[in-house]
């Protein structure tokens, strides 16, 4: 929708996009920097991961947006000798088009402009950023669409399975179909066994939790940022979570009236059904942690 986009204040001071079309803000609680850095960045151990990581990286940053996330890789990353593939996915260019139109505003834009121009321009740009080499894509299209496709797609022309996830969509109930269990379980599908990769986003709810948890990942408590004491980190491999989500939180999501897994992009709240409950019973996570 053009003219989607306006920049608003928050408690801090800090300047965020608005999308009129959604109803919410990014990055609401700490401001894009910030709240990149800290949720996404610093979470994953980006920097610590790359700095020992032999050939090319790879992120998938979904939700584009106005490139907080994608920018605070690449602040993070500058003294780091290695390569880092950024793979951006978003339905639309309009918020980083309008990011770049308010890059004084919003600050962190500063030293890319010229990166992300020619990456609205061409869906690809490759730089040295520092001592990292880094190629930056822009998947433009719909997220869930893409995944599965993936299956139809031949091996050459499949972007390579990531390292880490950064899951940023606007919430369950203004944008559904990004948060159903079909999409984290072609999500889970994409990632390669062989590939140990972690998945950070700001929710903690126990809809979305269950969710990783059917999809086939093990899930963990993630740190807190600004207006959220918790958020959460999954992963294919169990090494790669701090605080698994143990026996107690299974306990909880059994009396939660809003646990089970939405099947269909539509935002309903529903507690977990007994088939949901089982499988989550017998996931290898609450086996090995209980
Ligand atoms: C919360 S914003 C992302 C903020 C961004 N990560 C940043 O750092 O600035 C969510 C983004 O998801 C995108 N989005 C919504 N539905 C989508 C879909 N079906 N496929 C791909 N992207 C989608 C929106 O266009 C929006 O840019």
């Amino acid at each position: 929708m053009s003219g989607d986009y306006q920049l608003v204040p928050l408690a801090n001071g800090a300047q965020t996009l608005f999308s009129a079309r959604y109803g919410e803000k990014m990055h609401p609680g700490l401001g894009p920097a910030a709240e990149a850095e800290l949720l996404y960045v610093q979470q994953l151990q980006i920097s610590e991961r790359l700095e020992t990581h032999a050939g090319e990286f790879v992120i998938w940053d979904v939700g584009l947006g106005a490139a907080a996330n994608a920018l605070a890789v690449l602040h993070a990353t500058r003294e780091i000798s290695g390569q880092c593939r950024l793979i951006s996915f978003d339905d639309t260019g309009e918020p980083l088009e309008f990011a770049l139109k308010n890059g004084g505003a919003l600050g962190y834009l500063s030293g890319y402009q010229q990166q992300i121009s020619e990456l609205l321009r061409q869906n690809r740009v490759e730089f040295e950023n520092g001592k990292l080499k880094v190629k930056w894509e822009f998947l433009l299209g719909d997220f869930p669409a893409f995944l599965s496709n993936l299956k139809l797609t031949t091996d050459n022309l499949k972007p390579p399975a990531p390292h880490a996830i950064f899951y940023d969509a606007f919430s369950p109930a203004r944008n559904p179909a990004m948060w159903t269990l079909p999409v984290f379980e072609n999500l889970f599908r994409a990632l390669d066994p062989a590939r140990p990769c972690a998945l950070t986003t700001y929710s903690r709810s126990t809809l979305l939790r269950t969710t990783l948890l059917l999809a086939g990942f093990f899930v963990g408590v993630g740190q807190a940022t600004g207006m959220k004491e918790e958020t959460t980190v999954a992963a294919n491999d169990l090494r790669l979570l701090v605080e698994p989500l143990n026996a107690r939180w299974l306990e909880r999501a059994r009396r939660s009236d809003s646990a089970e897994p939405l099947c269909e992009p539509v935002y309903a709240r529903a507690p977990l059904s007994p088939a949901t409950a089982e499988k989550l019973r017998r996931h290898p996570q609450f086996e090995v942690s209980s």
